[in-house]
């Protein structure tokens, strides 16, 4: 899907739905902030939300006093909706709105969390591209936390055709760079109660 179609797919999306009306809606962002917690962060660890969207893991950042999580999407109406329900709490966050195959980071993270914004990038070269981000914005010894619908999870999300992928999989997509350490199987009931099966797997790079 080109930068520009993507772009108008999410915005329409978030600006027609409420938070809680889109079936990757969770109240509480498991098993996310868990995995997070498991690599003994500190306050000062840099975590980055690709693809976060409106989603309540910076909420959970904050709260837990991280300074300065910051949440990149595409869509500009997603991350006004994350901003206008922190209120004043969003200013403690930093928000970048970019296509990541396309974003130039300026700076490197510790971890890098992405819960359903890679299994949309169904092309090898839109895959890669992501590669090359992650590679560049996290710091050697970090961890990207990356979830997707599993081999056996839905076909399609928000509409669109997915990639769906297991650890070892994930693996071979990220490079010799990276090491797998931790995998979980997640089903996720949406707000209609049907299931979803993904799968969470955690590396580390070299
Ligand atoms: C299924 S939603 C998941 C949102 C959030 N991670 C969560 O768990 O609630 C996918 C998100 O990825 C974002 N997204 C899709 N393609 C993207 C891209 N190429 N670059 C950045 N964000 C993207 C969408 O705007 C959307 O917010």
């Amino acid at each position: 899907m080109s930068e520009a179609s993507a772009k108008d797919h999410w915005e329409a999306v978030y600006t027609t739905r409420d938070e809680a009306g889109v079936s990757w809606f969770q109240d509480s962002p498991s098993p996310s902030f868990e995995l997070i917690e498991r690599l003994k962060p500190t306050r000062d660890t840099q975590v980055i939300d690709i693809g976060g969207g409106a989603s309540r893991l910076v909420d959970a950042l904050l709260e837990r006093g991280f300074r300065h999580p910051t949440v990149l999407d595409i869509s500009q109406a997603a991350l006004d909706l994350a901003c206008l329900r922190l209120g004043r709490r969003a200013s403690l966050a930093r928000w970048i709105v970019e296509d990541v195959r396309e974003w130039e980071p300026s700076k490197r993270f510790d971890i890098w969390h992405d819960r359903a914004a890679f299994h949309f990038l169904v092309e090898a070269s839109d895959r890669a591209a992501y590669v090359a981000r992650l590679t560049r914005a996290l710091k050697p010894g970090g961890h990207a936390i990356i979830a997707t619908f599993a081999p056996d999870g839905p076909e399609k999300c928000s509409g669109l055709p997915v990639y769906r992928t297991d650890a070892k999989g994930l693996a071979q997509e990220l490079g010799e760079a990276f090491t797998l350490v931790d995998t979980q199987a997640h089903d996720h009931v949406t707000p209609n109660h049907s299931s979803q099966r993904f799968q969470f797997s955690v590396f580390q790079r070299q």
